[in-house]
């Protein structure tokens, strides 16, 4: 089959490799449908992790299951699915305890698993023309037959659920206003997910002006870096305050006020949002830090960024007696309610695409979504 190879850093290319098999009873293949590149592929494409070439990309993935291995007991073939970015079992400890983001069985010796990813296991990704499901049963969300809301749903794999999670990690409630970092994919389904739940008021910060743009299109309130202090902008809106809410959609290759889009490592401050969110969120707020670190990052701007020990005001933080919470989306913990919202007509995350290209352009598409050109927000890759 096709699929999206990882060549050497900020080059990919559409290879052939071998179809994938059910190995296991518990399998199911499926056929993709549709299958986005994710800002977490950029940090493997630029050569930011330890990403081996030849790995194929693709964890936000969606199809027609094609096969089921003899113990797939609910899942049917012709079924549409969307998986979650996550490998998940569904009976370790974590699993248990809706942790599906920490399982411990899918990656040996590590509490994670996901398709096509450097350190999460042996699964590889949806870039391609089939997948390999394990646990299927467990791990495929079905959906109402046929093509509507294809990218909608789409974005269930991991975008959704994960905007979502950094809502739920900064327990953003009806009524409050909240700080969203970050307006790339993750950050804006973040924005929408706290407009969902009835924030008040929700502010985007970023500095590419077709996701400030985008931000505004659902309400949020645009603020752009590159202007002034993100903070003192907020504060000015909001007679001095600050938000209730802090949300990171940023992550470790966060860049300083003037950098270019792209980024690039001289002009990386890996703190700053962090830094950031706890100037913006008022005493006893909370923030959410879905945006990604890292324990080990070669690239680093720094000897400690090369370790993932990144300077944080703690003093102030306590002092304000704020809350953090972190880490991986959990996907399977929300993705059923937010894919019933789509048929309800009351989400429609598919605002956020921008570009829908067959499998064999993916390597354009990567250039052009890493440069974040052209306003490429999100790409789905169709086979
Ligand atoms: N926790 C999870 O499960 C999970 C899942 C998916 C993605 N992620 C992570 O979430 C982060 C965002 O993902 P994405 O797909 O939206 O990525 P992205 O790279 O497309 O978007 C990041 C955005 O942050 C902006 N930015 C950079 N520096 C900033 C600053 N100082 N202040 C405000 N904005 C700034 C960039 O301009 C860009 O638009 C990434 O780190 C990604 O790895 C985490
Ligand atoms: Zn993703
Ligand atoms: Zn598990």
């Amino acid at each position: 089959m096709r699929a999206v190879v990882y060549k050497k850093p900020f080059e990919v290319a559409v290879e052939n490799v071998d179809d994938p098999k059910i190995v296991h009873p518990a399998d199911a293949i499926i056929k993709i449908t549709s299958s986005c590149i994710c800002g977490s592929d950029l940090h493997m494409y630029e050569g930011r992790t330890a990403a081996e070439p030849g790995i194929v990309f693709g964890h936000e993935n969606m199809g027609i299951i094609e096969e089921v291995g003899s113990s797939v007991k609910e899942r049917k073939v012709g079924d549409r699915v969307v998986l979650p970015f996550n490998v998940a079992c569904g009976f370790c400890k974590n699993c248990l305890g809706g942790f599906t983001g920490f399982c411990t069985t899918v990656n040996p010796g590590f509490a994670g698993g996901a398709y096509g990813y450097v350190s999460m296991g042996p699964w590889v990704g949806g870039q391609a023309e089939y997948l390999q499901v394990p646990f299927a049963d467990f791990n495929c969300l079905p959906l109402p037959a046929g093509t509507e809301h294809e990218a909608d749903f789409a974005m269930l794999a991991d975008i959704f659920p994960t905007g979502y999670h950094g809502a739920e990690l900064a327990d953003v409630r009806a009524g409050e206003s909240v700080a969203v970092y970050g307006a790339g994919p993750v950050g804006l389904m973040a924005a929408y997910s706290c407009i969902i739940r009835g924030a008040a008021e929700v502010y985007c910060v970023d500095h590419v002006k077709e996701r400030l743009d985008k931000a505004e299109s659902i309400g949020a309130i645009p603020i752009n870096y590159d202007e002034a202090d993100p903070v003192e902008q907020i504060k000015d809106k909001r007679g001095g305050q600050g938000t209730d809410k802090g949300i990171d959609a940023v992550g470790y290759q966060a860049t300083s006020a003037g950098s270019s889009a792209v980024g690039g490592e001289q002009d990386e401050v890996p703190n700053i949002v962090l830094n950031n969110l706890i100037e913006t969120v008022n005493p006893t707020g909370a923030l959410g830090i879905p945006g990604l670190y890292v324990p080990s990052d070669p690239g680093g701007v720094s000897d400690a960024a090369k370790r993932g020990a990144l300077s944080i005001n703690f003093g102030k933080l306590f002092e304000k007696g704020l809350r953090l919470a972190t880490g991986q989306c959990n996907v399977k913990r929300y993705n059923a309610r937010l894919r019933d919202l789509i048929i309800a007509g009351k989400a429609s995350p598919d605002f956020v695409v921008s570009h829908e290209v067959s499998l064999e352009e993916a390597p354009g598409a990567y250039v052009k979504f890493d440069r974040r050109e052209e306003g490429y927000t999100k790409v789905i890759l169709h086979p």
